[in-house]
């Protein structure tokens, strides 16, 4: 049985990715201190497979940390690396905590890579690297543009560290930059948990909806773009996940043409705010209250993937749709909210 290091595994998309590695017959361990989860997605990923992964309260920024956890356990096949600050507005308030945390664990972890160059690593790099693209829909060999934000440049300088330890150690790395990742696992066992307010679109609008927020303010809508309001490539979350184990595949079974390969992921479609309220509206049956407000600062006008690699490299597609995404994440806010 392979064993594979899920770091971030009890977040949103690390216990998705664990529920894929565990239902594939992977072992899956997670590494995990909790700072932007509950231990009580264990029990959700457990109940959908069966299975309840193994997990360790470990903080992976602290070398020594990071370095006795990683001795504690027999060897990994696969590393996927989801544990990461990512709220954009905070790294500017924080940008040293966001540096030391998504920097240092990958430095720690990379330790583990160079001396066991078999190890298949997966990097959860963003979208935000493109900034606002040239060309839609945006492909990998698109200008990397400077940073918005430090979160973003957590994600820029990921990547080259990835790139510069790989040529010099030789291992072996791919980085998955995520368009917008949203919905839930359809049996509504694990989903999204925002801590405070939501700042991103859709958990608060499932929040709004069942009445724990005040009414959706729609930032901006005088873009040029067909409704006025900005374009983003909205990606299910089962999908996202299930491209992290087509891309662990590729690095165990040595098809990697680069020693550190990208991919876009995301469905390929870019929707509009109002249009992504109009689809909430159809899966919940609720009407939504919303207004518009000025635009926020450091967003984009559209955004959106060319999967062509994706599919071609790595034989995966998105094919979950955007209502579906919304009836996901929905009953999955009615479950919380129950709770
Ligand atoms: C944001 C981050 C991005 C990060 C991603 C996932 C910014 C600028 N970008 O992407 O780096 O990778 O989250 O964590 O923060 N919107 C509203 N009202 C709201 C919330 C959002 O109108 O209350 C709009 C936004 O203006 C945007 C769209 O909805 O047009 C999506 O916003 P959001 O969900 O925050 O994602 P991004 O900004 O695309």
């Amino acid at each position: 049985m392979k064993r594979v290091l899920v770091t971030g595994g009890l977040g949103f998309i690390g216990s998705h990715t664990a529920v894929e590695l565990q239902v594939r017959g992977y072992q899956c361990v997670i590494a995990d201190n909790l700072t932007n989860t509950q231990r009580e997605v264990q029990d959700g990923i457990a109940a959908i497979t069966g299975t309840r992964p193994e997990w360790t309260n470990v903080d992976l920024a602290d070398p020594a940390a990071c370095r006795a956890f990683l001795q504690s356990q027999p060897k990994f096949d696969g590393i996927i690396h989801f544990a990461a600050f990512k709220a954009v507005g905070e790294s500017v308030q924080k940008p040293l905590d966001y540096y030391r945390n998504n920097l240092g664990s990958l430095l720690n972890l990379l330790d583990y890579v160079r001396a066991n160059v078999d190890c298949a690593f997966i990097f959860s790099s963003s979208c935000t690297v493109y900034g606002q693209a040239d060309e839609l829909p945006i492909r990998e060999h698109a200008a990397i543009k400077p940073a918005e934000s430090p979160y973003g440049n957590t994600k820029q300088i990921g990547e080259e560290i990835l790139r510069d330890g790989a040529s010099a150690h030789g291992f072996r790395a791919i980085a998955l930059r995520y368009f917008n990742p949203i919905g839930a696992h359809p049996s509504a066992k694990i989903g999204e948990l925002p801590i405070g307010v939501p700042q991103n679109l859709v958990p608060f609008l499932t929040q709004s909806a069942c009445g724990m927020r005040g009414t959706l303010k729609v930032f901006g809508n005088d873009y040029k773009t067909r409704d006025g309001t900005c374009i983003r490539d909205y990606i299910h979350v089962v999908d996202l996940s299930q491209a992290h184990i087509a891309a662990m595949e590729r690095l165990m079974q040595n098809k990697a043409k680069e020693a550190v390969e990208v991919f876009n992921l995301g469905t390929g479609t870019g929707s509009s705010v109002l249009e992504v309220i109009a689809a909430f509206e159809r899966a919940s049956g609720k009407r939504i209250a919303f207004e518009f407000a000025p635009r926020r600062a450091g967003d984009v006008v559209a955004a959106y993937a060319d999967t062509t690699k994706a599919t071609e490299v790595l034989g995966w597609r998105a094919s979950r749709s955007l209502d579906q995404c919304m009836a996901d994440a929905w009953r999955w806010q009615l479950t919380l909210k129950s709770n």
